[in-house]
């Protein structure tokens, strides 16, 4: 599926893109299934956000709750001072997670895919498992910030398997908030571990190497439709929306099989609920 000189930036750079990667049609159905999961969902239910920041204070019942179910977060700019929305819930929405893959067949259908379980395979996922899976709708004017992070804080194994599968369903671009990565950054090390206790969430610190500034960050602009495949350790963000149009993206987090799942990780499965691969 990739090419040698692909993999070879994948080693070199920590990610790449594949254009063209999904087909209209399917992007379509995806986002359909997002809409009408939105649609059905009673902001009663809960007013959780979803923030980068602060992440052991925000991570609530919601949140912990959603690890092998399908639940909706606000963008924290969602609501005014009142406590109410600003404006249509379809466009209060900063994600839906974390189990839709296995859980919903249309999120299944769109992840359960032979050429992206050869990707898996050529980046070195020999045997794929696949944690988590979030729908991200970084809404226009509001669509919230997602500070320097690697995923391998959140997915952490021994060895550091985990990889991250970006799914571009709409252009991203600089304007509506596109994701940003040191290129390189994933030959440096874990700075924290996000680890859950029952109820409880810790941001351990391991490392105090800085994120990196601004001239270092490159934008990942891309096409609906693309893949960006990157490293568990490379360093990356995404700045606020500020622009009228969304920027809808679709992620699935995979580690290796053969590495060592850590029992502190936020997401477990147990044997009645496997987390399974791209076949
Ligand atoms: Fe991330």
């Amino acid at each position: 599926m990739l090419t040698q000189e692909q993999r070879d930036q994948y080693r070199r750079d920590g990610y790449i893109v594949l254009p063209d990667f999904k087909a209209p049609d399917e992007i379509a159905r995806l986002r359909a299934r997002a809409e009408a999961i939105v649609d059905a969902f009673d902001p009663a239910e809960s007013r959780a956000v979803f923030t980068t920041r602060d992440q052991e204070n925000v991570s609530d019942a919601w949140f912990l709750g959603s690890d092998n179910t399908v639940r909706c977060f606000f963008e924290e700019e969602a609501f005014d001072s009142h406590g109410q929305l600003k404006q249509a819930k379809a466009l209060s929405i900063n994600k839906i997670g974390h189990a839709m893959h296995d859980l919903d067949p249309v999120f299944e259908a769109f992840t359960r895919d032979a050429k992206l379980a050869a990707v898996a395979r050529d980046l070195g996922l020999e045997r794929p498992q696949v944690w988590q899976s979030m729908y991200i709708f970084k809404q226009p004017g509001i669509g919230g910030e997602v500070r320097w992070h690697q995923d391998a804080t959140f997915f952490d194994s021994t060895p550091i398997s985990v990889t991250t599968f970006w799914f571009a369903l709409e252009d991203a671009t600089v304007d509506n908030g596109c994701l940003w990565v040191e290129p390189g950054g994933h030959r440096g090390p874990l700075r924290e571990r996000f680890l859950r206790d029952g109820q409880r969430i810790t941001m351990e610190k391991l490392d105090t190497t800085p994120w990196p500034d601004e001239g270092v960050a490159a934008p990942v602009e891309c096409k609906a439709g693309s893949l960006v495949c990157f490293h568990g350790l490379l360093p990356h963000y995404s700045a606020p929306n500020r622009s009228a149009v969304s920027r809808h993206a679709f992620t699935l987090h995979a580690t290796d099989a053969r590495s060592a799942y850590s029992p502190r990780n936020w997401i477990q499965r147990d044997a009645s609920f496997a987390a399974r691969g791209f076949d």
